[in-house]
């Protein structure tokens, strides 16, 4: 696609923090699920939609189908526990460890399905080393987590239960329901005046619209459009969530009790120490590639750099040579929280154009 103006770059960037999650909605349809969407038509199925839908079912299994009623019989972190699987008296370096959760609900029974979101990490203060745990569902209340142990010392290791299960299943069930959760407002603006106007995902069809599409990811945004301002003439777009607006039961509201969320997981083991011995670990690894897949754990963090397993990254140690490196670059950044990004590249490079904080898809 090409993107002709500013405004359209802006409207993109803001669109594209919105289509980070996979989403599919249909103009007058607020249901986002692509079951429904079968159910809505005959009509060829794309290739995109066909992705969509796989990735649609492949997180739809790992949402457990409960019937949730009671806030007492959700996961609780506080009575739930994390221990080494196969302890050792000693660990090496580029061993794996292998931990598991078991969770039990706040009145101490044992949870007999899956869906905990839970986040487990390993640091070093030290080192100002860490790496992230993948973390195995077995659908029955009990987790392991997978480390690598990458570096030499005495590791800590945190395991949090970022939300329950059913959290988990009524975050997915809703956003799968409508977008009414984030609200939008688009500017347009031309050299005499500039008016603001409401923009989403669904907009009442009876009103004259600006329609924003992203024809290689069927993406649809909309805007009601202002008398006398031409669609184009959009130049910057405002989102901000909407807390007073939910589809949640009061029961489901406790869930995300700021006490419920991100909540470490007693474990019954201290430190891990681990020593290099003397198995030579290979070091030559091949320079990183462009597409390359990861599995995970990918890597780690020491120091403020990032070592990715199984291949090497290019290191600029000076401000001149990483310039030099984005000297004449398109920089391409799309998804979350990339804002921060943006910063930090502005940040080294100082000079580095505005115009490469465009937002394309990879
Ligand atoms: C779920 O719970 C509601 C309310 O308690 C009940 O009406 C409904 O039949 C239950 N559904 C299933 C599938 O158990
Ligand atoms: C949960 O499933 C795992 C893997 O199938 C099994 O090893 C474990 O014993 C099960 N735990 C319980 C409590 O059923
Ligand atoms: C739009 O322009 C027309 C013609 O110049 C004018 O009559 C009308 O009042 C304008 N509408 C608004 C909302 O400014
Ligand atoms: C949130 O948790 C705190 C402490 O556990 C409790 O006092 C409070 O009532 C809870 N609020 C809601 C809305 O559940
Ligand atoms: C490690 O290697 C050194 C020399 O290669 C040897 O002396 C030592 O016994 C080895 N240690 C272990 C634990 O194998």
């Amino acid at each position: 696609m090409i993107l002709r103006s500013k405004g359209y770059v802006i409207l993109l960037a803001a669109v594209s923090v919105l289509l980070s999650v996979i989403y599919y909605q249909t103009l007058n349809q607020c249901d986002r699920s692509p079951a429904s969407l079968s159910a809505s038509g005959n009509e060829q199925v794309s290739e995109i939609q066909n992705a969509i839908n796989k990735i649609y079912h492949q997180v739809d299994q790992t949402i457990p189908k409960t019937n949730f009623t009671d806030i007492m019989k959700s996961s609780s972190a506080k009575q739930s526990k994390v221990f080494v699987k196969y302890p050792k008296d000693s660990y090496c370096v580029g061993d794996q460890l292998v931990l598991q959760v078991d969770m039990f609900d706040h009145l101490g029974q044992r949870k007999t399905y899956g869906g905990d979101f839970l986040r487990a990490r390993m640091s070093t203060r030290e080192l100002d080393a860490a790496a992230s745990g993948r973390i195995e569902d077995f659908k029955n209340g009990s987790y392991h987590v997978h480390f690598i142990l990458f570096w030499e010392g005495t590791v800590d290791i945190t395991v949090f239960m970022m939300h329950p299960s059913e959290g988990a299943s009524a975050l997915w069930i809703y956003r799968n329901k409508w977008h009414g959760y984030v609200d939008h407002v688009g500017k347009f603006e031309t050299p005499q005046q500039s008016i603001e106007t409401v923009c989403g995902f669904d907009l009442d069809r009876s009103k004259e619209l600006c329609e924003y599409k992203d024809e290689r990811d069927e993406e649809y945004f909309y805007c009601i459009k202002p008398e006398n301002f031409s669609c184009n003439s959009l130049s910057t777009m405002k989102s901000w969530r909407r807390h007073d607006r939910t589809l949640f039961t009061d029961v489901e509201k406790g869930l995300f009790n700021e006490s419920n969320v991100r909540v470490k997981i007693p474990k019954d083991f201290d430190q891990i120490r681990v020593t290099r011995c003397n198995t030579s670990v290979p070091h030559s690894y091949k320079t990183c590639k462009i597409g390359a897949k990861l599995e995970y754990p990918s890597g780690y963090v020491m120091r403020n750099v990032w070592y990715p397993k199984g291949c090497k990254t290019l290191a600029y140690n000076t401000l001149d040579s990483l310039s030099k490196c984005f000297t004449q670059k398109f920089i391409y950044i799309f998804g979350d929280s990339t804002r921060f990004y943006h910063s930090t590249i502005m940040k080294i490079t100082g000079h580095v154009s505005y115009w490469a904080w465009m937002c394309q898809r990879i």
